[in-house]
């Protein structure tokens, strides 16, 4: 295991999947941007980093059909699967990898990403994160991000994050996408602290 899977296992094992600052009881912003991106619901839908997000759940019932889950804490997922219930769990495909060490399988016309990308502080782990992505998404595919922005906390979950504004964002992942949309948001953490995110929607080309 390395310290990164050791470091996401005792977070997710230690913490209610509801206390964690991350938390929020539904993706509603997430689920727009999706919508908006993707109204035919048979298009595939990955969520990185997903861990035990309700995004899942609020896709489920949107009647999306082709849904995937990663996470490198295969206990956050197992949360999901219960809160879900072994039906709706059923209906997902479900991964347990360090998307930094993963080949992906198929393609996704939807990549979705809140609080992940953010942790890679360093460009070579930043261009793996990428590389990947390239080999998970087909031209025209959405990416949408939610980091931390300028303003917004150094550290996640007690590890140091890159922030971002949308266009520092887009700047890095420019030419291979470009930007559709740009949003800020003040995210509440279950203990009321106040979290600055920057949602960046963008477009492979
Ligand atoms: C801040 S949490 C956000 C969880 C979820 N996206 C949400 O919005 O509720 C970061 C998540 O990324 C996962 N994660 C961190 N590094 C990862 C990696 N290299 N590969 C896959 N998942 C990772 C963690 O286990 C955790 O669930």
């Amino acid at each position: 295991m390395t310290a990164r899977h050791e470091h996401w296992e005792e977070v997710y094992t230690t913490k209610a999947s509801t206390d964690v600052s991350w938390y929020q009881p539904n993706a509603s912003r997430s689920l727009a941007l999706i919508r908006s991106a993707a109204p035919d619901h048979t298009v595939p839908i990955i969520d990185v980093g997903g861990g035990a997000s309700t995004l899942v759940d609020g896709l489920l019932a949107s009647a999306y059909v082709d849904l995937t889950v990663l996470d490198i804490a295969e206990t956050a997922l197992d949360q999901a699967k219960v809160r879900l219930g072994e039906v709706h769990a059923g209906n997902v495909a479900w991964i347990a990898a360090d998307l930094l060490a993963w080949t992906p399988p198929r393609r996704w016309a939807v990549w979705h990403d809140r609080a992940v990308f953010h942790f890679l502080v360093e460009a070579s782990q930043q261009e793996v994160y990428l590389a990947t992505l390239m080999a998970a998404t087909a031209p025209w595919a959405i990416a949408i991000f939610a980091t931390f922005a300028p303003d917004g906390p150094d550290k996640c979950s007690g590890l140091p994050v890159q922030r971002y504004s949308s266009q520092s964002l887009a700047d890095r992942l420019w030419p291979s996408f470009r930007l559709i949309s740009s949003a800020s948001e003040h995210h509440t953490t279950p203990w009321g602290a106040d979290q600055s995110f920057a949602w960046t929607v963008l477009q492979r080309r």
